[in-house]
C-alpha cells in the first residue's frame, strides 16, 4: 500500500531505499527492508499495477555480536558504566570487574576504554575519568541496523569489518513506475472463470490474475508400468527373438477335456479335486468336443492304444464337460496343437494355424532329403504367458491365480536333450545362467525315445519330465523355476499327429522370476489391493 499511495503522490519511485518503514521513522535501507520491498512489488507486478527495475548495491549487515553491541553499547562503554566516577566511590578492582561485565567484555572493553580516556586507574582499582561518554560504536552500529550503511564512510565501515561486528551483503533496491493497471487499492484479481461471473456478466468488469508461465508447477507423476507387465514385455521378447508365435489365451474358461483330458491326465487324477481346480456353476457344462477326437481321447484314457495300456479306469463323460478356470495354459496349448496336427489328420477342419506354424516342411526335414514327408505336419514354436488358476491355501508365495508363462516347440524327431539345450538359452535370456534339471513326474509328459542301433536291437529311452531349477544368487541357494516334459505319444497321436513328431513344452510361472528381480519376498506387495503403487514408480526395476 504504501508503494502505492508513494507512486500516487509522486508518480515513480526513483529508489525504493527512501521508502519510510511504516510505523517508524527510518529510511526502508535495510537489506530486509529491501526484501520485503521485492516481496510486494512482485505481486503488485503479476497483477500489471507496476514495474520495476533492479540495481545492486553493497550494503552491511550486522553479526550476531554486532546486534549485542547496537542493543547494550560497546564492551568498553559498559565496563565505563560500571565504574565509579574518580573520588566519588570505591575504585573496582579488575577481578570484580569481570564479575560484573564478564570476562570478555571486561578483556576487551578495559583497553579501549583507556585509549578513549574513558577510565584511569586509582591505586589497585578502575574509576570512570569522565561523566558522560559518546558510545560511537553502538550510534554506527545501529546506523548500519537501520540503513545498511554508514554516513561517516568506508575507513569506520573497515575497522567495524575487521572487528568482525558487520558483514558486508549485496543488496538490490528497486525503481518503480506505475503499471497498466495502476490503482492505488489492491482488489483480489480472479484467477478462474467461474459459471456465477458469466451469468453475473461481472467477468467483463473483474481484474484477473496474469498467468505465468515461468511458474513450474506441480510435477506430473509419470505412469509406471506394473513389475508383472515389465516381465511378460521382457519374456515376450525373448519368445519372439527366438521365432516363437503367441498362441491365443482369451478363454479363461475351459471344459475338464481341454485342460486334463486331452493331456492324458486321468479322471480320476487329485489335480481334478474340487480343492485343487475352480469349477463353474452357471454354465456348469461345455458343448462337446469334436466327437472323433472325443472318442480317441477317450478310447486312450480307458483302453490304451498307440503303444500304451491306457488307464483302464473309468471314464464319466460328465467329468469331461465339466466347466472350470483353467488351471494351467497347456489346455491353450492343446487345443493349439490339436489345430495344428488337423492338416496330419487330412480332416477338414477350420485351419487358423498358418500364422503360426514355420513353413511347410521342418528344419529336420530339410536337412534330411530322404525323409521328406508329405503328411502335411509344419513344425512350430508357440507360446503364451497369461492368468491361469488354483484353489491353493494362499500364503506369501502363493495366490489363487497367477500368470503362467508357457512355450511350446513342436517338430519331426525332437529329444529330451533338445529340450534342455532349449531351456539353457531361454533361461540365459532372462539372466538365468545356471539352470538344472531334476526329473518329475507329469501326467502328460513321460515319453519314450526309441532308438535303433547296429549293437542292440532298440533301445528305448525313458524320457521324464523335467523340473527346472535356477541358481539364486541372493538367497544363494537352486529354486524351481519351472517344470518341463517331452508330451506323451498318448497326447500327441489322438490329435492326429504323425508318430515322429515331438512336442516339448515347459511353464513357470510369472510372478516368481518378478519377485526374484524386484527383491520381493510375499507376491501380495506385488499383486493385489496391498500393492503400493508408490514403492513400483520408486523401484530401479521400473526404470531399466
Ligand atoms: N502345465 C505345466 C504346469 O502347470 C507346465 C508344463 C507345460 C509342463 C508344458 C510340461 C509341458 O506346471
Amino acid at each position: 500500500q504504501l508503494i502505492l499511495d508513494t507512486l500516487d503522490t509522486q508518480g515513480s519511485i526513483a529508489d525504493t531505499r527512501s521508502l519510510v518503514v511504516p510505523g517508524t521513522s527510518h529510511a526502508a535501507t535495510s537489506h530486509d527492508a529491501q526484501l520485503a520491498i521485492l516481496g510486494a512489488l512482485n505481486s503488485l507486478l503479476s497483477r500489471e499495477m507496476v514495474t520495476y527495475e533492479t540495481n545492486e548495491v553493497i550494503s552491511h549487515a550486522l553479526t550476531a555480536e554486532g546486534a549485542q553491541i547496537a542493543n547494550e553499547g560497546s564492551h568498553e562503554a559498559r565496563v565505563w558504566s560500571v565504574l565509579p566516577l574518580k573520588g566519588q566511590g570505591e575504585p573496582i578492582n579488575p577481578g570484580q570487574l569481570k564479575k560484573e561485565v564478564g570476562d570478555e567484555t571486561a578483556k576487551v572493553g578495559q583497553g579501549r576504554a583507556f585509549k578513549n580516556g574513558w577510565i584511569g586507574k586509582e591505586g589497585a582499582g578502575l574509576v570512570k575519568l569522565v561523566a558522560e561518554i559518546k558510545d560511537i560504536t553502538q550510534l554506527d552500529l545501529k546506523e548500519i541496523e537501520q540503513t545498511g550503511n554508514l554516513s561517516s564512510g568506508e575507513k569506520v565501515l573497515a575497522d567495524l569489518r575487521k572487528r568482525k561486528l558487520i558483514a558486508q551483503k549485496k543488496g538490490q533496491w528497486f525503481a518503480v513506475m506505475k503499471g497498466a493497471n495502476f490503482s492505488t487499492s489492491i482488489a483480489k484479481p480472479e484467477t478462474d472463470l467461474t459459471a456465477d461471473m458469466l451469468t453475473s456478466g461481472s467477468w467483463k468488469t473483474s481484474t484477473y490474475k496474469k498467468y505465468n508461465f515461468e511458474a513450474e508447477g506441480i510435477p506430473t507423476s509419470g505412469g509406471a508400468l506394473h513389475p508383472l507387465l515389465k516381465v511378460r514385455e521382457e519374456i515376450r521378447n525373448n519368445f519372439l527373438e527366438m521365432g516363437f508365435c503367441e498362441m491365443p489365451t482369451q478363454s479363461f474358461v475351459e471344459s475338464g477335456f481341454w485342460c486334463f483330458d486331452a493331456l492324458f491326465v486321468p479322471q480320476q487324477h487329485p489335480a481334478r479335486d474340487l480343492q485343487d481346480t475352480f469349477y463353474l456353476s452357471d454354465p456348469s457344462h461345455s458343448l462337446p468336443p469334436q466327437e472323433a477326437y472325443y472318442d480317441r481321447v477317450k478310447t486312450v484314457h480307458v483302453d490304451g492304444g498307440f503303444g500304451s495300456a491306457g488307464y483302464r479306469a473309468p471314464w464319466q463323460p460328465e467329468e469331461s464337460s465339466k466347466l472350470l478356470l483353467r488351471t494351467h495354459t497347456t489346455a491353450s496349448s492343446a487345443h493349439m496343437l490339436y489345430k495344428l496336427a488337423a492338416k496330419c489328420r487330412g480332416e477338414d477342419i477350420e485351419d487358423d494355424t498358418k500364422e503360426f506354424t514355420h513353413g511347410a516342411a521342418s528344419t529336420k526335414d530339410a536337412n534330411d532329403k530322404t525323409t521328406a514327408k508329405v503328411d502335411g505336419f509344419r513344425p512350430a514354436k508357440l507360446f503364451s504367458i497369461d492368468r491361469v488358476f488354483r484353489n491353493e491355501t494362499m500364503d506369501a508365495t502363493h495366490l489363487a491365480e497367477f500368470h503362467q508363462v508357457e512355450g511350446v516347440v513342436a517338430d519331426r524327431n525332437l529329444t529330451l536333450a533338445d529340450l534342455i539345450g532349449f531351456m539353457r538359452v531361454f533361461f540365459s535370456k532372462m539372466g538365468i545362467e545356471q539352470v538344472r534339471f531334476k526329473p518329475a513326474y507329469n501326467p502328460y509328459t513321460e515319453a519314450s525315445l526309441h532308438i535303433f542301433s547296429f549293437s542292440y536291437d532298440m533301445l528305448i529311452l525313458d524320457q521324464p519330465s523335467l523340473e527346472i531349477f535356477a541358481f539364486h544368487p541372493m538367497l544363494n541357494k537352486w529354486v524351481e523355476v519351472g517344470n518341463s516334459g517331452m508330451f506323451r505319444p498318448e497326447m500327441l497321436e489322438p490329435m492326429g499327429f504323425p508318430k515322429d513328431v515331438r512336442v516339448h513344452g515347459w511353464g513357470l510361472s510369472l510372478e516368481r522370476p518378478t519377485m526374484i528381480r524386484y527383491g520381493i519376498n510375499n507376491i501380495r506387495t506385488l499383486v493385489g489391493h496391498k500393492t503400493s503403487i508408490e514403492n513400483i514408480e520408486n523401484s530401479p526395476a521400473v526404470m531399466f
